[in-house]
């Protein structure tokens, strides 16, 4: 059975991440989408909720599992025993920071492979960081992520009013 990984901060998860998981999840025996506990830039949801989110978003898939990892991405792929590591591209700009992700993974694992895949057109331009903006403008979020994800975040609205 081929396993991948997909990881990422998950900040929140949105409907392009679960188009992701879904695509993955047709081609490879089993997906562990593993969300990072401490990412590089601070989350703007803390860690427990980004994992109750993508939890509630992917619960409907069989063979995909979503856990945490700290530390390097390819020893927890390694752990996982992944053949390779599943990440998104929209637009050229996620490319450069993409490239240099998969060059450094790839030397200090060779035999884990990155695999891209090309966002749905439905989805170019969606990214966390626009739905936290949108949604603390009081904009709409709803058809950008999933419907578990909109509840938690008119409570975070909610909460910092
Ligand atoms: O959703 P994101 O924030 O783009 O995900 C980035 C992530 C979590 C995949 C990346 O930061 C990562 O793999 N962090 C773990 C630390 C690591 O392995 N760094 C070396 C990779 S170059």
């Amino acid at each position: 059975m081929k396993i991948a990984v997909y990881p990422g901060s998950f900040d929140p998860v949105t409907n392009g991440h679960v188009d992701i998981i879904e695509r993955a999840a047709s081609i490879f025996g089993k997906v562990y989408v593993a969300v990072i506990e401490n990412p590089e830039k601070k989350a703007n949801f803390d860690f427990a909720t980004r994992m109750r989110m993508i939890k509630g978003a992917a619960r409907h898939f069989r063979n995909v599992r979503v856990e945490s990892f700290k530390g390097l991405l390819i020893d927890y792929a390694k752990k996982r025993k992944a053949r390779a590591i599943i990440r998104g591209l929209r637009a050229v700009s996620d490319f450069e920071y993409e490239f240099q992700m998969a060059q450094t993974n790839r030397k200090m694992c060779p035999n884990i492979e990155t695999i891209f895949f090309m966002t749905d057109s439905r989805y170019a331009y969606l990214s966390s960081s626009l739905v936290r903006q949108i949604s603390k403008l009081g904009g709409p979020v709803r058809g950008m992520v999933p419907d578990n994800v909109l509840n938690e975040l008119k409570q975070k609205e909610n909460d910092g009013k």
